[in-house]
């Protein structure tokens, strides 16, 4: 079908987390007109945010450089590392400015954190263990409406970069009300990708959307073998969707991982010990699980002082599954949490394609490497959210035409999310190897074209493309290095330590565009 409507904007923003709203904001101080479109009201991953927001002031910024550059192992860009994590007490003013509320002591000064890496406590956090939903709030009562319900299906480019974006109102007939919007400027700020495997942190509209779209709109995607495991996610025999998290703020007040027997994970493992990087807790879980059989450890949180008023997010999700963790240790075990990779941006959150920006999850500035560390992300969003807002003023007079009429794809490969979600998490997991690496991407390459008719389909291809890229990219990289650990390479190979950066070929299909260090 034809599109049956157009409007207009300086700036489109796909996503309504912290990276999205923060540039609405920005943008919209600045004068530009701002469209915000999300695919659904079920929720972001900021709102799910519990430990906190990395905050490095004054002389600790060159020690959160250091953390952030030791947990990415190798991968970071060390000048945006410098870039982002200095703007922590600007992304800090934006938040408060705006109204959210983060915790003090009794002195009025602003308590701090400390999560697996860090050498320090320097993790701001508000509600106890509720500061996604703190700074979600405030940015939403501060951001222009979110139009909801709204699947983006194309980035429109023209002959001057970015002209706009088809979108379709109506998630079960994608035809029934498709629609243009004219914009210099888009920004992709739709999360992670987390509904790859079949348990995981994120909410369920994580499904790698906005990596499809940059993809088909001709920008690169990288790193994409890096999928962080939460090593502490509450367990629930047969648990998958979203399961709550257990913050690594937990640990950082002095819980201790331990196995059915009251063996501790972490003794010997790593010198930071239960707050080692948590790439290393979830191999350590990964295989103490192994040995035993078993299919969840424990955190034994009894001696954290005031669990219930320091962690109410935390002890309710315990307490829904009847334990109580002033008196339990609390079954967990790892499961996806962050997509490390993504869109290639530089620092400002611009793409290859004039006028296409990405933030937060989605992206891959080069902050995270092959291992976010811990907190980084609610940071990254707001820096770079706020960056995107700024650099897109200059696309203001842009006009770009695009040649021919937009019209929805009809078909497009696709897995069914059950089998493509159980080959993930067997296969391209914690642990991998040559034999299942090899399995999943057969899995993958047998999917078959079918037609798009709702934003479930929408979401199952970009999922399904998605697939083949990181089970590509982990079978190509034969080497353990930050959250990718192979079983048949267990340690990191020097001339391996780059990226992989994928690009969308002319037909369609998935190519390596090169190996960018
Ligand atoms: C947590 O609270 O453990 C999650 C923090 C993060 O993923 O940055």
């Amino acid at each position: 079908a034809a599109p049956g409507w157009e409007a207009s904007a300086d700036l489109v923003v796909v996503g309504g987390g912290v990276a999205g709203l923060a540039a609405a904001i920005e943008a919209t101080r600045s004068g530009l007109s701002v469209l915000v479109l999300s695919k659904d009201a079920v929720g972001t991953a900021t709102q799910y945010a519990q430990g906190g927001m990395a905050v490095a002031i004054g002389d600790d910024v060159e020690a959160h450089v250091r953390d952030t550059i030791v947990a990415g192992a190798g991968l970071c860009d060390e000048a945006a590392v410098r870039s982002i994590v200095g703007a922590g007490a600007d992304a800090l003013s934006v938040l408060t400015g705006i109204g959210a509320q983060f915790d003090t002591g009794a002195d009025g000064s602003l308590s701090r954190t400390r999560e697996g890496g860090h050498a320090v406590g320097r993790i701001v956090h508000a509600g106890g263990d509720a500061t996604g939903r703190e700074i979600q709030r405030a940015l939403s009562s501060a951001a222009p409406a979110t139009v909801t319900g709204a699947t983006v299906l194309d980035i429109l480019v023209g002959d001057h970069g970015v002209a706009g974006v088809l979108v379709s109102l109506s998630p079960d007939d994608l035809q029934a009300n498709l629609g243009v919007v004219h914009a210099p400027a888009v920004l992709i700020a739709t999360g992670g990708t987390g509904m790859l495997y079949s348990a995981s942190t994120n909410p369920s509209g994580a499904t790698a959307d906005g990596l499809a779209l940059a993809l088909r709109a001709g920008a690169d995607v990288a790193d994409v073998e890096f999928v962080q495991f939460h090593p502490t996610v509450l367990f629930r025999p047969g648990g998958r969707g979203r399961l709550p998290l257990v913050s690594e703020a937990v640990r950082g007040e002095g819980a201790h991982l331990v196995d059915a027997d009251g063996r501790s994970i972490m003794a010997g493992v790593h010198p930071l010990g239960d707050l080692a990087p948590r790439d290393v807790v979830s191999r350590a879980i990964a295989a103490r699980l192994a040995d035993s059989g078993a299919d969840h450890v424990f955190l034994d949180a009894r001696s954290v002082a005031d669990m219930a008023r320091r962690f109410p997010t935390v002890t309710a999700a315990c307490l829904a599954q009847g334990v109580d963790p002033a008196d339990q240790p609390i079954p967990v075990a790892p499961a996806a949490h962050y997509a490390c990779g993504g869109v290639v941006t530089d620092e400002y959150g611009r793409t290859c394609v004039a006028g296409l920006y990405a933030a937060g999850e989605v992206a891959r500035t080069g902050l995270h490497g092959a291992n976010r560390l811990a907190s980084n992300s609610l940071l990254e969003g707001v820096v770079l959210g706020t960056r995107v807002a700024r650099v897109a003023r200059d696309r203001v007079s842009v006009r770009s035409l695009t040649s021919g009429d937009p019209s929805v794809r009809h078909r497009a490969p696709r897995l069914d999310r059950d089998v493509l979600q159980s080959a993930m998490t067997r296969h391209v997991g914690v642990v991998r190897d040559d034999t299942g690496l090899h399995e999943a991407a057969a899995i993958v390459r047998a999917a078959v074209s079918r037609e798009l008719t709702s934003t479930r389909d929408v979401e199952d291809t970009a999922l399904t493309l998605l697939a083949s890229a990181t089970a590509l990219a982990a079978l190509t990289r034969t080497e353990t290095r930050g959250a990718h650990t192979r079983a048949d390479h267990p340690r990191p190979d020097d001339a391996q330590r780059r990226s992989t950066v994928f690009r969308l070929a002319d037909d369609g299909s998935l190519a390596i565009a090169r190996n960018a260090r």
